[in-house]
């Protein structure tokens, strides 16, 4: 494969005694193959051009994670990622990853990640939940989720985590999600109904960044959307954004639209519905509170027959390895 000459812009980060962080940016010319991983080309910098610059590897197999970093505005793996695939006009952008303490350069502090998963008590408990067999099919459950190597990548592209610090995070949630679906936990409930409350698999805004950024196909996404709807199963329906879910699931099958002039009271309650009467004024005078009487979509009836062979058939939620498709 030829060798071409890329620009790393490279961001230079440096932790100072207060804890500030200053970071600017630095360019290097490389040339290198485009087949050629990130982490080679950063190898050829730090060798070559300045020693000074800070990242982390290890195995350069995409195996223990550590060499996750901000890579043309993903977080990626430098050692699975190539050179020539992240290019734009021959430039290539690295950064630390996201949402999480700089130490120098592309080092960052994984102590606050790794409490996250600490957080969802990553191990398998004592309790009356455990089943009393086992089946050689039950390792399809947790098959998928005990791919992750913890790199973070899912943590440090999360929407949900740059503006809310306490969330879990999809990582330590698919963690969650893999005791949840094991057969030998005995304290499943405990920890959905622990999961329900603040900060956890609620606080998902679904943008779906995790599973695109996971170099495991993971989908941490994909476990979040099982733990919920376990918990609604269980009944723990107790908060917000449950209801809202079951709010939405009732109209679209009951009408095909939503019926948004209640869909706030049944979301928030009398309570809160009152304490966002501010929000309602201020709606009611831009003319924006929507119509009482709910549009019924065309064709409603498909969609009745589309609920229906679900609750007949439903997606199966254990696993992806033996999926069951509606009719
Ligand atoms: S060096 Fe181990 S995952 Fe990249």
């Amino acid at each position: 494969m030829a060798v071409q000459r890329y620009l790393f812009r490279i961001q230079r980060n440096r932790r100072n005694s207060d804890g500030s962080v200053e970071s600017k940016w630095q360019e290097f010319n490389v040339e290198i193959a485009e087949n050629a991983t990130v982490l080679s080309a950063l190898e050829e910098i730090k060798g070559h051009q300045d020693g000074s610059l800070t990242f982390r590897q290890s195995c350069r197999s995409a195996i223990c994670g550590s060499c996750a970093m901000r890579i043309s505005g993903r977080t990626r793996l430098a050692c699975k990622t190539h050179v020539g695939k992240v290019a734009r006009n021959g430039v290539i952008e690295i950064a630390p990853q996201a949402n999480q303490p700089v130490l120098k350069d592309m080092a960052i502090d994984i102590g606050p990640f790794y409490q996250r998963i600490r957080a969802i008590t990553p191990w398998l408990q004592e309790g009356s939940e455990t089943a009393q067999h086992v089946g050689s099919s039950s390792y399809d459950q947790v098959n998928h989720v005990t791919q992750c190597i913890m790199c973070g990548c899912c943590y440090s592209d999360c929407t949900m985590a740059e503006v809310s610090p306490q969330f879990l995070g999809p990582a330590a949630l698919a963690k969650a999600f893999r005791f949840v679906s094991d057969p030998r936990e005995g304290k499943k409930s405990d920890r959905l109904k622990q999961l329900s409350e603040s900060h956890g698999f609620w606080s998902c805004t679904r943008c779906t960044l995790c599973v695109d950024v996971c170099p495991k196909e993971v989908s941490p996404m994909e476990a979040i959307v099982k733990l919920r709807t376990r918990a609604v199963q269980k009944g723990f329906t107790d908060n917000v954004a449950a209801r809202h879910a079951l709010a939405f699931h009732e109209d679209i099958q009951k009408d095909g639209s939503l019926n948004e002039f209640t869909l706030m009271i049944r979301s928030l309650g009398l309570i809160g519905t009152l304490e966002e009467s501010g929000a309602a004024l201020h709606l009611l005078k831009k003319g924006k509170i929507p119509s009482p009487f709910p549009h019924r979509a065309d064709q409603v009836e498909q969609l009745r027959t589309m609920y229906q062979a679900l609750e007949r058939n439903p997606v199966d939620v254990e696993t992806r390895a033996k999926e069951v498709v509606p009719e």
